[in-house]
């Protein structure tokens, strides 16, 4: 099939080059012409694993290619799929759908025979409809042209893996279409089906809503845990235990009850903001309000980090601080609503020198935080520290030991902000060490 995938960040790049795998004709398209010189020459503009060899993979086999203009792409494609980014509104809460009407309305002016546009963007509830009745408007195709929304529940870091192997295929689709949309979509995801994943079909607010709520669920499984963890604090119970114990539950499960420095990212941190003030839009603001709180507790954990470093080392001002990490989580070079980012920003404001380092995330970082000293290793960065802080769980932070800083850093303190070092480790080898939902953490000891 001829597809074009509209937007070529993370989640679009990824989608056209899986859609190019899985042996369809996608045309990838971005309005940043340096953007698509990059991704036509083989580049891909971030970090994702695997996503470079496919897209270099499918561009010579001369299955993707990438353009910047909005007519190729309707004269090629009978199926669009609408990635552009939905970032937080500057002014308020809600999200900026500026880049989606946009991208709607330059596609829809070319729109000449009957097509379907896949929305998999996250947007708040209601937009599917909005711009299916602004495409139909503007589009010479008018009641030919179909919008459907199927969202995209891909992580940074398994974003291949994610869509090739998704736990499921959500399509939202309008009423008035008799299913067209659905079988079309079906069509598209055929190869990915045949591993018995299910295909769910929905109206459109249904689709929409599904991925806002399944991040809210994320991030409110994540702010929970990270309450516990403050209870754990003042009681000399162990977080990663209880949260091992619960895990247990099938009800529960484990996964996402991690305590730490919180959630960041270029989604969760947004769409549940978003969340909030669509609800209120709607006159349901009260159903939401309880997300307010995960929001305060996710930010909490950021505050926290940075007085626990106060504590240790008595005060922050000249105080020497190691950074380890700054990508939102391990495995991506994302530095959006970084927690690690966030917290070295903090303790610099307040007086520290800070030397930071992250294995993949070091140039975006700069960009964002061009203030903060980058160092070029670990072992740089923790060079004359007087405190050492673990903020993104990477496999290399994970696998230090006390011995690689023995003659390096100034003092022997040790914050882990992802609760991913042995605690035991570092005690033994006479350091001071603190996690999150560490009882040491409020004078006692476990
Ligand atoms: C998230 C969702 O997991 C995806 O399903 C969704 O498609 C995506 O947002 C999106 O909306 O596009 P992502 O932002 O890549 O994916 O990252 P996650 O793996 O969800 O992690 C989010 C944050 O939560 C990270 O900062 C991570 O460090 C933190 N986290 C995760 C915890 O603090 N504790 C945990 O136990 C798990």
């Amino acid at each position: 099939m001829r597809v074009s995938v509209i937007g070529t960040g993370y989640l679009g790049t990824t989608h056209a080059a899986c859609m190019a795998h899985i042996g369809h004709q996608v045309l990838g398209v971005d309005v940043d012409p340096c953007r698509v010189a990059k991704l036509q020459s083989g580049e891909v503009p971030f970090f994702e694993p695997e996503l470079d060899s496919m897209v270099k993979d499918n561009l010579s086999d001369g299955r993707l290619r990438f353009t910047d203009s909005y007519e190729q792409a309707a004269d090629f494609a009978d199926v669009h799929f609408l990635a552009v980014g939905t970032p937080q509104n500057r002014r308020d809460w809600g999200a900026d759908l500026s880049c989606v009407h946009a991208a709607i309305d330059a596609l829809a002016s070319h729109l000449n025979r009957p097509t379907l546009i896949a929305g998999k963007s996250t947007v708040p509830v209601g937009t599917a409809r909005q711009l299916a009745a602004r495409v139909r408007g503007i589009a010479p195709a008018g009641e030919g042209v179909e919008v459907a929304w199927n969202p995209e529940f891909l992580r940074e870091g398994f974003a291949v893996q994610d869509t090739l192997h998704p736990d499921r295929i959500v399509v939202g689709v309008e009423s008035c279409h008799d299913g067209r949309g659905s079988a079309t979509l079906r069509d598209v995801y055929a190869p990915i089906l045949e591993h018995d994943v299910p295909f769910l079909v929905t109206n459109l607010p249904t689709a929409e809503l599904v991925k806002v709520a399944a991040n809210a669920f994320l991030a409110t499984k994540i702010s929970f845990i990270n309450a516990i963890a403050e209870v754990c604090e003042v009681t000399s119970a162990d977080v990663t235990e209880l949260a091992d114990a619960l895990g247990w539950d099938n009800r529960i499960g484990r996964s996402f009850l991690n305590a730490g420095l919180g959630f960041g990212g270029g989604c969760l941190p947004k769409d549940i903001r978003a969340f909030v003030a669509r609800a209120g839009e709607l006159g349901v603001g009260h159903s939401v309000a309880f997300l307010r709180e995960v929001d305060n507790i996710n930010m909490r954990q950021r505050s926290r980090v940075v007085e626990m470093t106060r504590e240790v080392c008595g005060s922050l001002l000249g105080t020497r601080a190691a950074v380890l990490g700054a990508a939102f989580k391990p495995d991506s070079d994302d530095v959006r609503d970084s927690p690690a980012l966030n917290v070295a920003g903090q303790i610099q404001l307040q007086g520290a020198c800070v030397s930071v380092y992250d294995p993949k995330a070091m140039e975006n970082a700069r960009k964002l935080f061009p203030t903060l000293h980058y160092a070029t290793s670990l072992v740089d960065a923790c060079d004359g520290a007087d405190v050492v802080l673990v903020l993104t769980e990477w496999d290399e932070f994970q696998k230090l030991h006390p011995d690689q800083l023995a003659s390096v850093t100034r003092s022997k303190y040790i914050i882990d902000g992802r609760n991913c070092l042995d605690p035991q480790l570092w005690r033994d080898a006479r350091w001071t060490y603190r996690g999150m939902g560490d009882a040491q953490a409020n004078g006692q000891h476990r």
